[in-house]
């Protein structure tokens, strides 16, 4: 990624916190931090998983109070005390989980709450007029009668945006705002953010690619375990160095070496021919014992979809799955449990977790009859093996009883893959497994990954991160358009062959 001439911007501070502290409980969110947020100034938040850069994030929108510390804006000093107050001063945020009426149109989500009135009544012409005329202030459009669920995860996050434009936002808080979209959808985002930026809004990017930390960033600050590390120029800054203040490790090797797999071995998985019309066509391919393939593609070539036929999710219209010499006759998930499967799904919120239940209860659930005996449930071996677990995946937690929903984003993520390896599953099925969690957390997923493979645990690997399948695959499999457009192995995988392949047919 090319870096851009971004330099400091020497501006007045539009929000200064002085000594900040913010706990859960037990849990230092943040402790004692002090940083500005320059007008104008694109300041990114960098740290592992938990580390508080949402809280802060939230702080600032009004979202959580301070337990201690000072909030300065414009140099007066204030308390932010709810969200309302946050965007009455301008200080509006673009949430991950995005907070749209998906059943309402553009207009009325960019509009809401400040319908424009014409004597007592909302004037629909008028209100629909003043959105257009921020679409076009700041050249961003979306089609305004659209129904909002109608539209991609991009385009809702541009309405989002647009609202936060609507109510003259001074300060936009992005948090994890790239972790859902496509590559080209990124660089758009990346555009419009600088352009806004160059207009004069401060914005706050939190993110896990540090690559477009570094590209679009003017400072760059870093938090580890609630303290704040420092606040620096981007320029100044490598993937090296931050890594290295996030970890307060020596980067080291992200992936693990991967055992080579014998031609001889047998046959894991095997797909014949298996089309689902409109999403792929014709697929083959095997996968041996221990073997970790790698499935790369565009968003949008067929991936997660083919995946999920697998795990017996969806129901293929043509072809044929064996897996372990016996052919597969029912698309059911919990036959395919039952057989030796696992996934990690894609959306943890959506098709992952019970946000409102326990640790505990979302990994062992699927599993419970492994902590059966005549005498009932094995209560105290089920504790144990869920901590060892949640050691072994590195989640970071204040108790197995809490609630999932309390977790950062990242340490949830790190619960599906807790799960999935509680099963002992022959062949586990990742879609996207490390998105959104930060390097270390990877690197012990990726470790994870080889274990099962040592053992002679099978893994097919989906993911948009070319690097990720280059390091982990013994096999790539390439999707362009809903067909199977390269199968690589050895010397020949490289950027280079994958993104042509998942070029192929576009
Ligand atoms: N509402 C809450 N209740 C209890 N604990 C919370 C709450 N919000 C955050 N925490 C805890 O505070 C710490 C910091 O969380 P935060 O969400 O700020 O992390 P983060 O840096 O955004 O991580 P991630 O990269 O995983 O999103 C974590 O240990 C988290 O579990
Ligand atoms: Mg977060």
């Amino acid at each position: 990624m090319g870096r851009l001439n971004i330099t400091e911007k020497n501006t007045k501070a539009l929000v200064t916190f002085q000594n900040v502290s913010k706990s859960f409980g037990a849990t230092k969110a943040l402790i004692d931090c002090n940083v500005d947020f320059k007008k104008g100034e694109i300041h990114s938040l960098v740290g592992e998983n938990g580390a508080g850069k949402s809280t802060l994030g939230k702080i600032i929108l009004g979202a959580y109070k301070l337990d201690s510390g000072k909030t300065y804006v414009d140099g007066e000093e204030v308390s932010i005390n709810s969200p309302g107050q946050a965007v009455k001063i301008g200080l509006v945020g673009i949430s991950q989980e995005l907070s749209l009426l998906s059943s309402r149109t553009v207009v009325d989500n960019i509009a809401m709450g400040r319908e424009i009135t014409s004597g007592m009544f909302v004037s629909a012409k008028k209100t629909k007029e003043k959105v257009l005329s921020v679409m076009k202030h700041f050249n961003l459009f979306v089609n305004p009668d659209a129904i909002v669920g109608s539209l991609s995860v991009a385009e809702q996050q541009k309405v989002e945006i647009l609202r936060a434009l609507n109510s003259n936002a001074r300060l936009i808080v992005f948090d994890e705002p790239t972790a859902r979209l496509a590559s080209n959808e990124t660089e758009q985002l990346h555009s419009l953010v600088k352009s806004l930026a160059n207009n004069g809004t401060t914005i706050v990017y939190i993110s896990h690619f540090l690559d477009e930390v570094l590209t679009i960033s003017n400072r760059v600050t870093l938090l580890r375990n609630g303290k704040l590390i420092r606040t620096n120029l981007a320029k100044e800054e490598t993937k090296k160095s931050l890594i290295e203040g996030m970890t307060g490790k020596e980067e080291g090797n992200l992936f693990p070496s991967i055992k080579l797999i014998n031609e001889s071995s047998e046959t894991v998985l095997k797909v014949e021919n298996l089309t689902r019309k409109n999403e792929y066509q014709n697929i083959s391919f095997e996968i041996k014992k221990g073997e970790i393939v790698g499935l790369a593609g565009l968003v949008g070539s067929g991936r997660s979809e083919l995946a999920h036929t697998i795990f017996g999710d969806k129901k293929p219209d043509n072809g044929a799955i064996s897996f372990c010499g016996k052919k597969i006759t029912q698309s059911k998930v919990s036959n395919s449990i039952n057989l030796g499967m696992a996934m990690v799904p894609e959306s943890r919120r959506t098709q992952g977790l019970f946000l409102a239940r326990s640790l505990i209860e979302n990994i062992s659930l699927p599993y419970l009859g492994k902590f059966l005996s005549i005498y009932g449930l094995d209560k105290k071996q089920e504790r144990n093996t869920v901590n060892e677990i949640c050691n072994k995946t590195t989640v970071k937690h204040s108790g197995i009883d809490f609630e999932v929903q309390y977790l950062s984003g990242g340490n949830q993520q790190k619960i599906l893959f807790a799960r999935a390896a509680m099963g002992k599953p022959k062949l586990l099925i990742a879609d996207e497994p490390t998105r959104g969690v930060d390097i270390g957390a990877k690197k012990s997923i990726y470790e994870l990954i080889a274990k099962l493979s040592d053992v002679g645990e099978s893994v097919l690997l989906v993911s948009s991160e070319i690097e990720e399948i280059i390091g982990m695959s013994n096999r790539v499999l390439v999707m362009s358009r809903g067909r199977l457009s390269a199968q690589l192995i050895g010397t020949d995988i490289n950027k280079k062959t994958i993104m042509e392949a998942a070029f192929k047919y576009n």
